[in-house]
């Protein structure tokens, strides 16, 4: 009989390689983006996080800045309760923007900010380490050795495993995987870019010399903060993201207005018809898209309940009825393909 009770049972979630590394990830996981210590706290953030497990989800992301520490707590706190085996699940926490403090090395990637950040992360999360630690956003007030010498620093230190990007440039993440080489240090791994149907850009054009050096990827806001489940095509509902957070929204509320925001809404209308004939919903269809590029490690999904994550990782029962065909018709529809596509 084994020592430890595996409490895991991922049915028909599907697993990738996250990049280089032997680290295989869930394709869908679970983020805390405005939602953990934000607007849900207490038992709701246990219950979603149980609902991505029960699903085979097992990587969950976080980020020192989200809710100003907030989310690190209250993950942290529901994943005390949940007492998973640690070897069966990922965690990710992200280093960069602080948590809101002013002072000059609080924030930022220095070594100091980079490694002191990390351990108060760790401390809110209550765990001697995390399986991956990003670098929020770049630094350009910071050498890029300094940079890679801190992730690989705070590696030795057991304080992560790997590390990696977010919102980098392709050039600045060469550059450090350049720098890594070069002076033996630890290089990262996997970059954490936007990416959906309605943002695609830097994802499949600028990012694809990445994938050649086999970098990974766990994309964010797959539904594009809600907009690709169609619950914006006739205004704003009470209670969801843009009702919540209406002042972080502003401007994506208001161009939701113009023709531009109109026409993105009639492309979600004509999408949910193929949902549909698919036999899913419009978010379902939304996610399966962005999981059908191979070059997706993960896609990150962020929920307020418990329903729709379960909702939400039903696309795994779409991604095989993505054919070249059905591709097609959406692209047909979206007509954002771009140029240097791979
Ligand atoms: N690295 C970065 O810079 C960065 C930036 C942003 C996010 N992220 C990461 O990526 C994660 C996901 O991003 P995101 O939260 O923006 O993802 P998203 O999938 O685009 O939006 C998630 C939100 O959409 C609504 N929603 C989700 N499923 C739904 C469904 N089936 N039906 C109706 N509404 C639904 C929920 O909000 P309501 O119920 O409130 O409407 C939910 O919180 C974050 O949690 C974070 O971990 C990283």
């Amino acid at each position: 009989m084994s020592a430890v009770e595996s409490k895991f049972a991922p049915h028909d979630m599907e697993f990738r390689r996250l990049g280089p590394a032997g680290l295989k990830v869930s394709v869908f996981s679970l983020g805390g983006w405005l939602t953990y210590g934000g607007t849900q706290k207490g038992s709701i953030v246990k219950d979603c996080m149980q609902a991505a497990w029960d699903n085979g989800i097992n990587f969950f992301d976080s980020a020192e800045v989200y809710s100003n520490g907030q989310c690190e707590l209250e993950m942290g706190q529901a994943l005390k309760e949940l007492a998973w085996p640690r070897d069966e699940y990922v965690l990710s926490t992200k280093i960069f923007f602080g948590t809101g403090r002013k002072e000059p090395n609080t924030r930022g990637l220095s070594k100091k900010h980079i490694i002191e950040g990390l351990k108060s992360s760790l401390a809110r999360l209550d765990t001697p380490y995390v399986d991956i630690v990003l670098a929020h956003r770049h630094d350009p007030n910071v050498p890029m050795k300094e940079i890679v010498e801190a992730f690989s620093q705070a590696i030795q230190m057991n304080l992560a495993y790997y590390w990696g990007t977010s919102e980098w440039s392709a050039a600045q993440i060469q550059e450090a995987m350049d720098i890594a080489e070069k002076y033996n240090l630890i290089g990262p791994i996997a970059e954490q870019p936007q990416y959906n149907a309605f943002h695609r850009e830097r994802f499949e054009s600028e990012y694809a010399p990445l994938y050649k050096r086999g970098y990974g990827t766990t994309i964010w806001s797959p539904l594009a903060s809600g907009v690709l489940t169609g619950k914006y095509n006739d205004g704003i509902p009470e209670d969801s993201r843009f009702a919540t957070n209406a002042k972080t929204f502003s401007n994506t509320i208001q161009g939701l207005q113009s023709e531009e925001g109109q026409a993105k809404i009639d492309k979600v209308r004509k999408m949910t018809t193929i949902a549909e004939k698919l036999g899913g919903s419009m978010a379902q269809l939304a996610l399966a898209w962005a999981a059908k590029n191979p070059n997706v490690s993960t896609v990150i999904l962020g929920a307020t309940k418990p329903e729709q994550v379960h909702d939400n990782c039903k696309a795994l029962q779409l991604l095989p009825k993505l054919t070249p065909e059905v591709m097609e018709e959406i692209e047909g529809i979206l007509q954002n393909k771009p140029k240097a596509s791979l």
